[in-house]
């Protein structure tokens, strides 16, 4: 399972946000060739993508670039450009039916065939931002083995609806519907969902700190962020409690020992406990030791040396 809690986007036409990537702690990294580069920043943000891919996967991020919509004609060069080693996965943007994720997964299996990746190798996540895209979340999220994920776009969702983004209440009760749809859609297709960036304002520490307790809340694994500011407590929040492990560490042992005995249901710290409770805290404990893992082994890339070589001599 790939841990997804912070997944921050940085403009592909930016080397200087590009570059600050390696002192970050996101899970993830979107490159964005969409709406953060505009039209004429497009062929020189794929090379400055594609270039950089590398060096960012030596931080030990999940690296993905965020395409342009298959209605724009921009979707088949981008994936020409920017699949290459490194590179774990494509997020589509403005994914509104699965016969998007078709021919999204037949350019890039093209791409990788012409990179010389094993075939399959990256994986899938279908940005969803449309009143379309979320009544038909669970068949785009079930439309192939290669999506992880399904992710919400609240900005571009609530233009659908013929709202401004600057009339959202700080509440977002609005958006309501459409993160639970999506969250669930997500969840019976056995995928990931992640939520929206905070559309507010990047001061307002309080309404983002509330909305990110509100997608954890909601079922969703991991939040996308614009701003580094926002990535720990991304993090955090989507992180099990020291004290949740600890229980479900003891819950574990516990039943297994049981079982070994040939019992089903047993006692445990005043709770009836049973297979499923045993499959829940043994998930939660596997899921404890990958982010364990993870923050060890970014302690252990030394960041500074990651970008040397776009760094200036001067
Ligand atoms: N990724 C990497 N670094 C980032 C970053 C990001 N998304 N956002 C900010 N930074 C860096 C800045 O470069 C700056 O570092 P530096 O001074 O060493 O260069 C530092 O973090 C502090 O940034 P700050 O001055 O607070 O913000 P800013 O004015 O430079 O940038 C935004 C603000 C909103 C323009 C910027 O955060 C951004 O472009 N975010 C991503 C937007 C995006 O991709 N949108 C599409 C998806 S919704
Ligand atoms: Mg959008």
């Amino acid at each position: 399972m790939m841990v997804l809690r912070s997944m921050l986007y940085v403009p592909g036409n930016s080397m200087r946000m590009i570059t600050k990537t390696a002192s970050l702690p996101a899970d993830a990294i979107i490159l964005d060739l969409e709406d953060a580069v505009p039209l004429l920043d497009k062929g020189t943000a794929r090379i400055m993508v594609r270039d950089s891919i590398k060096a960012i996967k030596l931080g030990g991020f999940h690296v993905f670039v965020r395409v342009n919509a298959l209605t724009t004609d921009l979707t088949a060069e981008d994936l020409k450009t920017v699949v290459v080693k490194g590179l774990d996965g494509i997020m589509l943007a403005k994914t509104e039916a699965k016969a998007a994720v078709a021919e999204l997964e037949s350019l890039i299996g093209q791409a990788e065939r012409a990179a010389g990746l094993e075939p399959g190798s990256l994986v899938i996540i279908p940005l969803i931002e449309s009143a379309k895209g979320i009544i038909n979340t669970y068949e785009i999220a079930s439309a192939s083995e290669r999506v992880v994920a399904v992710a919400f776009g609240a900005g571009d969702y609530y233009r659908d609806l013929g709202r401004s983004v600057s009339s959202l209440s700080t509440e977002e009760y609005e958006l309501l519907y459409a993160r639970s749809h999506l969250a669930n859609a997500g969840r019976a297709a056995g995928v990931q969902a992640i939520d929206t960036p905070f559309l507010g304002l990047l001061t307002d520490r309080e309404a983002f700190i509330r909305q990110t307790r509100l997608a954890l809340q909601l079922g969703f694994k991991g939040k996308q962020v614009i701003h580094p500011a926002q990535i720990n407590f991304a993090n955090e929040t989507f992180s099990p409690a020291q004290g949740e492990v600890d229980y479900a560490c003891r819950l574990v042992e516990a039943f297994a020992e049981a079982r070994d005995k040939g019992l089903g249901a047993i006692s445990f710290e005043g709770k009836m406990i049973d297979y499923m409770s045993y499959q829940q805290a043994s998930d939660l404990v596997h899921f404890a030791g990958i982010i364990t893992e993870k923050e060890a082994k970014r302690q252990a890339v030394p960041s500074t040396s990651l970008f040397q070589f776009f760094t200036p001599s001067t």
